[in-house]
C-alpha cells in the first residue's frame, strides 16, 4: 500500500523549518547510502547539529501525533531521520533501500515534502511496482508512505531546490497485506463510530481489529 498523508506539517511548521535551513550545514548525501545506492545518489543531506536535532525533533513529534501515519505504519522503531536537499542537477537513481539500518528493519519508507512543488522542476519520487511507475510530488507538509521493498528513484531537479525529510519504519506488523487489512478495518471502525456511535457492530469490529493486531504484531 502506498499512502499520501496530507499536512503532516501545517504551513506554519513548514515555514519554521524552512527558516532554520540557512543555519544548517549540508554534506554529501552519498554518505548515508548503501554500497550500490551510493553510485547513483547525488544529493545533499544536513549534517548533525543541535539546529538539525530541533528540526528533526519537530518532524518526529508530528509523525508520532499523526493518527493516519500510526494506523498505516504501526511503527515499532524508526531510523534517524534525514533532511535531504536536491539542487539543480541533483538526483537519486534507481535503488532499493537497505533492509537493515542501525538495527532497524526497514518495512516502510517515507518522504515528507518541504518545498512547494511550484518552486522546483523535476524532483518527483518515482516508485516502481511490478507493472508501472508512479511519480509522486506532493505539496509542502504532505508525506508519502511506501513499502521499502520497492525500487524507486528521485528524478533530477532541473531548477530550484527540493527539500524533504526521509525516514524508515520498522512496523509491528511486518506483512504489508496485514497492515493494509488493519488500516481498512481501522477506517471502517471510525466510519461506524461516526454513523452510529459505540454500537454492537462497532464493538465487534473493534474486537476484530484489536485481536488481529494482537495476532499479527511481532518483533
Ligand atoms: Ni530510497
Amino acid at each position: 500500500m502506498m499512502l499520501a498523508i496530507d499536512q503532516v506539517l501545517g504551513p506554519d511548521e513548514v515555514s519554521a523549518i524552512r527558516a532554520a535551513i540557512p543555519g544548517l550545514t549540508f554534506g554529501d548525501g552519498a554518505a548515508s547510502a548503501g554500497k550500490f545506492a551510493r553510485e547513483v545518489k547525488a544529493n545533499d543531506q544536513a549534517a548533525p547539529s543541535p539546529a538539525l536535532d530541533a528540526v528533526l525533533g519537530q518532524v518526529t513529534q508530528a509523525l508520532t501525533a499523526n493518527p493516519i501515519f500510526g494506523f498505516a505504519a504501526r511503527p515499532r522503531l524508526m531510523t534517524r531521520l534525514i533532511l535531504s536537499r536536491y539542487r539543480t542537477g541533483q538526483t537519486y537513481g534507481l535503488h532499493v533501500d537497505d533492509a537493515l539500518m542501525n538495527g532497524v528493519r526497514t518495512d516502510l519508507s517515507f518522504t515528507l515534502f518541504l518545498s512547494d512543488p511550484d518552486t522546483y522542476e523535476g524532483g518527483a519520487l518515482v516508485i516502481e511496482d511490478t507493472f508501472e511507475q508512479r511519480a509522486v510530488k506532493l505539496p509542502a507538509g504532505d508525506l508519502i508512505l511506501y513499502p521499502s521493498t520497492t525500487l524507486h528513484r528521485v528524478e533530477p531537479v532541473t531548477s530550484g531546490e527540493r527539500l524533504a525529510v526521509v525516514g524508515w519504519v520498522q512496523s509491528w506488523v511486518r506483512s504489508a497485506d496485514q497492515r493494509e487489512i488493519l488500516f481498512d478495518l481501522e477506517r471502517s471502525l471510525r466510519q461506524v463510530h461516526e454513523a452510529e456511535g459505540k454500537s454492537a457492530l462497532f464493538d465487534t469490529l473493534a474486537k476484530t481489529r484489536t485481536n488481529l493486531l494482537r495476532l499479527w504484531a511481532a518483533d
